[in-house]
């Protein structure tokens, strides 16, 4: 029965494929980029984050009064939930009153591994 086994042969590869583009989806499994890097992730926090958000809470407490107040990263690392896919997603959208952001998935990645490095330091 040669007819039979080559349609199952087509029929799983494409149940393959169609499980390879899924994945694609997927930010861990596929899009993201590895590995990220925490460092890479605090040059680009600082360049356009600090405004508003400092490392820690003893540079949080060192901060002109006029700084931009949004809660310190190592404090967002302590919250319930925050890992690096919580992260990566939330850095996609428009959060008022952050600005709007178009990070690379890099850049997002980067900024992920570098908040969730601060829960692990304090
Ligand atoms: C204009 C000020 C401002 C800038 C600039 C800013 N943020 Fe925010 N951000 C805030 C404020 C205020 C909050 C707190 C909002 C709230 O309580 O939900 C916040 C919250 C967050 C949170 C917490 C989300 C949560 O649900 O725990 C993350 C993560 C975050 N910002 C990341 C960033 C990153 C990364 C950048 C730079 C790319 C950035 N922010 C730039 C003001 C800012």
């Amino acid at each position: 029965m040669p007819g039979i086994c080559r349609t199952s042969t087509i029929l799983v590869s494409s149940f393959l494929l169609a499980g390879c583009l899924a994945q694609e989806e997927v930010p861990f499994a596929g899009g993201m980029p590895e590995p990220a890097s925490a460092e890479r992730g605090e040059a680009v926090a600082q360049e356009w984050c600090a405004t508003c958000h400092a490392r820690d809470e003893s540079e949080r407490a060192a901060r002109p009064a006029e700084a931009g107040d949004g809660p310190s990263f190592a404090e967002i690392a302590r919250r319930e939930g925050r890992d690096e896919l919580f992260l990566w997603d939330f850095l996609e959208e428009d959060h008022f009153p952050m600005p709007t952001y178009r990070l690379f998935p890099r850049e997002r990645a980067d900024i992920a591994a570098y908040i969730v490095s601060l829960r692990i330091e304090e």
